[in-house]
């Protein structure tokens, strides 16, 4: 059934694609009388525009940026991230309403995605919603999220890798009166790392697929990292507790994050905000689109000393194999080899990296005491012994990634991809690869919800060579993506939005799923 708007906005079925020239629903709406009732606690103007800036000495550097206003509620509600062409940070409290007036100023279609947020269909992003350049989309929604931190990218179909990597991401911080009472560090001790690797020209223009089809096909990794944009970034801190909100907003890299002086990551949130009671490991396993809340409490740190954020070796296998030769796995196949040292122009996945820099600048007095619980899962996080359970294969066949054994298709929704609004579901995901040995680790993305890890295993004969990756792996808290390793199997419990839609999964590394790992499924009311 369609519903009013989407029968004016002539996206019913057997419609896809850009819908060109498209105004916003509210105009239709206003135009027709039907003004709906929503009235925004925050009103956001958000723009999509090319720019410049000096990254490097000589040619500044084309990207393509977003840029906020508010237009009503708090001035803090659009952030902008210091010294960065990336995103301004959204703040929204839970409870809020929020309107966003998406500009599309780029030459291209495009649409915006909340990643993490459980919102109605219209305002979740989706490619068939893609507006033509010039055009403008109204997002209404309520922030029914829990207190954490989410983030917001393009998702148009086939270009949300490239308009990504030209610059289009920012982190969304929803805030609530739980979190606040444990008095975690906020304020200036509150600080979002985006993670991203960018392979920049000698031009110092950003080169997207500089590696060609085998960046399509293993996912695209840069030479040069950046966090808020930034190469060698570095924070000048005082002696006291921080939190950093680290997001990898990469397109396929995985990190392997930790301190490289030992202290361990002291992980307080997942994707969908606090874990019950922190973590500490040596290691922190992210990868895309994972977000993860790290305390580092610099009290007993001298002035004048400082501290690295890297992404520590692995063996580059444990996360992508290519035995078969005919694709050319990171520059050891026929084909590799053949198309003249195009693949893997990037540093490969388990390379040792230098993040960014804390600089212990400045004495300051705290007493900060990080709280031994932390959040409440719910009463969503029990066990649903009876659910109906689906399984999904993640494999690749005849050159591509399959999700289930399928391909995206813009309004296809296959019989098992229904589900009822609010409905608990097992998903049972099998990585279980190509006939000629081509594997990957999958990072799986749930558009509208979080889901809990009930359970990751692999078959005892599983041949991937290293554990490395996975001594850094945190399944645990409400998660929207998780990183599903070659052989493994992963039950998820999900609870769909309540929200009647269409909606996504797919994976995360961003030339997956624009190649078409990615599929819909139909919540129903
Ligand atoms: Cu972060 Cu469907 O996306
Ligand atoms: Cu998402
Ligand atoms: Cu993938």
């Amino acid at each position: 059934m369609m519903n009013r708007r989407e029968a004016l906005l002539g996206i019913g079925a057997g419609t896809a694609g850009v819908l060109a020239g498209v105004r916003p629903f509210r105009y239709w709406a206003d135009t027709l009388g039907t003004v709906s009732a929503f009235e925004p606690d925050v009103d956001i103007a958000l723009v999509a525009a090319p720019d410049a800036v000096q990254l490097r000495p000589g040619a500044r550097t084309r990207v393509w940026r977003f840029t906020g206003s508010v237009i009503k509620g708090a001035a803090n509600s659009v952030q902008a991230v210091p010294n960065s062409y990336l995103g301004p940070t959204l703040r929204f409290k839970r409870g809020q309403k929020v309107r966003i007036r998406f500009r599309n100023n780029l030459a291209e279609p495009s649409i915006v995605h909340w990643h993490g947020l459980d919102v109605p269909e219209l305002a979740d992003g989706h490619p068939r919603f893609a507006i033509a350049p010039g055009a403008e989309y109204v997002y209404e929604f309520e922030v029914i999220n829990r207190a954490g931190t989410y983030w917001y990218h393009p998702h148009a179909h086939g270009s949300t890798g490239k308009q990504v990597y030209q610059g289009l991401a920012g982190m969304l911080v929803v805030t609530d009166d739980g979190e606040r009472a444990l008095a975690l560090p906020s304020g200036n001790e509150d600080l979002v790392c985006l993670l991203q690797d960018r392979t920049i020209d000698s031009g110092n223009q950003f080169a997207y697929l500089a590696g060609g089809m085998m960046d399509q096909m293993h996912g695209l990794l840069g030479t040069t990292m950046l966090v808020n944009g930034q190469e060698r970034a570095s924070f000048a801190l005082a002696t006291r507790a921080y939190r950093f909100r680290i997001l990898n907003a990469s397109s396929s890299r995985v990190y392997k994050l930790t301190w490289d002086d030992g202290t361990p990551m002291t992980v307080v949130g997942a994707d969908g905000g606090l874990l019950a009671r922190p973590l500490q490991q040596p290691f922190l396993t992210l990868a895309p689109s994972q977000r993860a809340d790290v305390i580092l409490d610099l009290s007993n740190h001298a002035v004048g000393t400082s501290i690295q954020l890297r992404s520590a070796p692995f063996t580059g296998s444990e996360v992508s194999i290519d035995e078969s030769g005919m694709m050319g796995g990171r520059g050891r196949g026929m084909m590799g080899g053949m198309m003249g040292g195009t693949a893997g122009t990037g540093t490969p996945n388990g390379a040792s990296l230098l993040l960014m820099t804390v600089q212990v600048s400045r004495k300051e007095q705290s007493a900060f005491r990080l709280p031994a619980q932390l959040s409440n899962y719910g009463p969503e996080w029990a066990e649903q012994a009876g659910a109906p359970v689906r399984n999904i294969s993640l494999d690749f066949r005849a050159g591509q990634w399959l999700l289930g054994g399928r391909v995206f298709d813009m309004m296809g929704v296959a019989p098992d991809e229904i589900v009822r609004a609010g409905s608990t579901h097992i998903w049972e995901i099998k990585n279980v690869g190509g006939m000629m040995g081509q594997q990957m680790a999958h990072p799986l993305h749930v558009h509208g919800t979080q889901f809990r890890v009930l359970s990751r295993t692999r078959p005892a004969d599983a041949t991937t060579p290293a554990q490395s990756v996975r001594e850094g792996l945190v399944d645990e808290g409400w998660r929207d993506t998780v990183l599903v390793m070659p052989n493994d199997t992963l039950r998820l419990q999900l609870r769909f939005t309540q929200f009647p839609g269409m909606y996504l999964y797919h994976c995360h590394i961003l030339e997956h799923e624009d190649a078409g790992m990615m599929r819909n499924f139909k919540v129903t009311a």
